[in-house]
């Protein structure tokens, strides 16, 4: 019945479809006038172009995360995570959906033809047992990745002059907040009860990721993610006794 494949309907799918109905009860934070204001907003070819590929980025990157807590919330199932926790990260995964959602209509607005991109999801790592896949991935990505696209979308959107653009953002970051709360209380409630293996194998993973959160934006976003790593995370990992500043000295493209 399905396919392998992962991948996001067309937007905007048929009245029928349960991903439009999910899509005009979440979509609701932008009024019609809104979409309708940014689809007949006076812009040059070029940056209506630019932005097009822009928020189709961030529509990639949204799914990229939705993939991501996808399966960190099987993994959390097969290890028996308390409901408390399984709920919170469902939240993560109808955010992410919402926020695919947002972007690419955003990406329609200006113009984009939907239909005609496709996404892929990231599939996981299987090397390791699912609680040190969970671990990992609380510390590299639901912490510190969701910390520095916070501090990245906020930068965004304080220059943002179109007003349904700032909007989306702002609709966007509020959501990114609680993203990066639950992984740091996560971390916060499991570090100190960790079996070895999987605190190693976060830690393992660290070097590269802060490479990637900080090295793998354009120039000049990378003060903004620096000073996100540099004054938010660190000090918080260090609070709770995770040796991040020697992972951040260490960093690197491989391990
Ligand atoms: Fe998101
Ligand atoms: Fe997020």
């Amino acid at each position: 019945m399905y396919s392998k494949e992962f991948w996001f309907p067309p937007f905007l799918p048929s009245d029928d479809d349960p991903l439009h109905i999910f899509a005009e009860k979440h979509l609701s934070v932008l009024p019609a006038s809104d979409w309708e204001v940014l689809a007949h907003y006076e812009l040059p070819d070029t940056q209506r172009a630019e932005l097009q590929a822009l928020w189709w980025e961030h529509a990639t990157d949204e799914y990229r995360a939705l993939s991501q807590f996808s399966y960190l919330l099987a993994d959390m199932l097969q290890v028996g995570a308390p409901l408390s926790w399984l709920g919170c990260a469902s939240r993560l995964i109808r955010d992410e959906t919402r926020h695919v959602a947002l972007c690419v209509k955003a990406a329609a607005a200006l113009g984009m033809d939907p239909s005609a991109q496709h996404f892929s999801a990231v599939r996981p790592n299987t090397d390791v047992t699912p609680m040190a896949r969970i671990v990992r991935h609380m510390l590299t990505t639901v912490y510190c990745s969701e910390t520095v696209a916070l501090e990245l979308i906020g930068w965004a959107r304080e220059r943002e002059t179109i007003p349904p653009l700032k909007s989306v953002m702002t609709a966007i970051l509020a959501d990114e907040s609680f993203h990066s709360r639950f992984g740091f209380l996560w971390l916060r409630d499991h570090w100190n009860h960790l079996d070895t293996v999987s605190r190693t194998t976060a830690l393992d993973a660290l070097p590269v990721a802060l490479w990637r959160l900080s090295n793998g934006l354009p120039p000049i976003l990378r003060p903004v993610a620096d000073s996100a790593i540099t004054g938010i995370i660190l000090p918080a990992l260090d609070s709770l006794g995770i040796d991040a500043q020697r992972a951040w000295e260490q960093r690197s493209e491989t391990r």
